[in-house]
């Protein structure tokens, strides 16, 4: 597989040494059409790590390729947030026009995409996002959920390679995050290369693999089911098991041993039914 990001000694302070550094000495590595989430505590530098990916931060100390550009070159700046788009926690501040249609249009105009193709762009966007018929509401008459959707159309309209989520699920109720976390791994189907993050740490599951950073760096990064089983390695980073993994150790502490340890409600359920048939 094609590595797609490619980092090395990331360093980021926010006044350039005088406190804390927020990013120390990160090294990354993410393959094309790789579903990798980004856990750990709030201030452990996971936004400014991605935030460096396409440009928005400028990168201070170390090397960090994308798709093949080098982010500390500013010329390429632009390209590189096409390449690279991004999904925020609020979907009210990513918006730019208060009408479905327009506010996709946006982008593309604002990348001289022809006129002319603008129309199909929009609707094969909203049409990914399951959101066609859409195009003449007005965004603020929207669920939490659909608002997310139409931010994701805006980006996905760009055909980035990238789609970064950053905390894209936190402020929806359990129905709006289905809706995101569906379109996440539709997006991931076709190719896309996915890196979120989020304080839900059961959405991190099913992805391909989870780095986990702790005050700035980066601590570790394997398969969810070995990093999200970790409970010392989960507590060096300040973060909660999975309900699953806090189960089969409260358990073993009652001297009742599961065949593994489950990651997700229903291997946890299936578990502890294969127990009973034992009893
Ligand atoms: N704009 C800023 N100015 C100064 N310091 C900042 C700024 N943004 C973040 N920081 C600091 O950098 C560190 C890393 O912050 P960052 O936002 O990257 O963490 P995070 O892992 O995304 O946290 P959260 O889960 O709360 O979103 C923190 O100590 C934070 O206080
Ligand atoms: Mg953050």
């Amino acid at each position: 597989m094609s590595v797609i990001v490619k980092g090395k000694d990331i360093s980021y302070s926010y006044d350039f040494g005088n406190s804390a550094y927020a990013l120390r000495n990160v090294d990354l590595s993410i393959a094309k059409g790789e579903f990798v989430y980004i856990l750990g505590c709030n201030g452990s530098g996971k936004s400014t790590l991605v935030r460096h990916l396409n440009a928005l931060l400028k990168l201070q100390h170390g090397a960090l390729s994308v798709a093949g550009f080098d982010v500390a070159n500013e010329n390429d700046m632009w390209q590189l947030r096409r390449i690279c788009g991004m999904v925020f926690q609020n979907p009210d501040n990513q918006f730019v026009s208060s009408v479905v249609e327009e506010d996709i249009a946006f982008g593309l105009e604002n990348y001289e995409v022809p006129r002319t193709e603008i129309p199909a762009k929009v609707n094969a966007a909203l049409q990914v996002v399951d959101m066609a018929g859409y195009e003449k509401r007005a965004t603020n008459s929207l669920s939490g959920g659909q608002k997310q959707r139409i931010a994701l159309a805006g980006v996905f309209a760009l055909d980035p390679e990238i789609i970064i989520f950053d905390e894209a699920t936190a402020m929806l109720d359990p129905e709006g995050r289905r809706e995101v976390l569906a379109m996440m791994r539709k997006l991931h189907d076709v190719g896309k290369t996915i890196i979120a993050i989020t304080h839900y740490i059961e959405e991190a599951v099913h992805a391909d693999r989870v780095i986990l950073m702790h005050e700035g760096a980066a601590i570790a990064s394997g398969k969810p089911q070995d990093i999200l089983t970790d409970v010392q390695l989960l507590k060096q980073a300040e973060i909660m098991p999975p309900m699953p993994v806090r189960v089969y150790y409260d358990l073993l502490s009652l001297g009742i041993r599961l065949s593994s340890c489950p990651l997700t409600d229903e291997e946890l359920a299936e578990k502890v039914c294969a127990l009973r048939s034992k009893i």
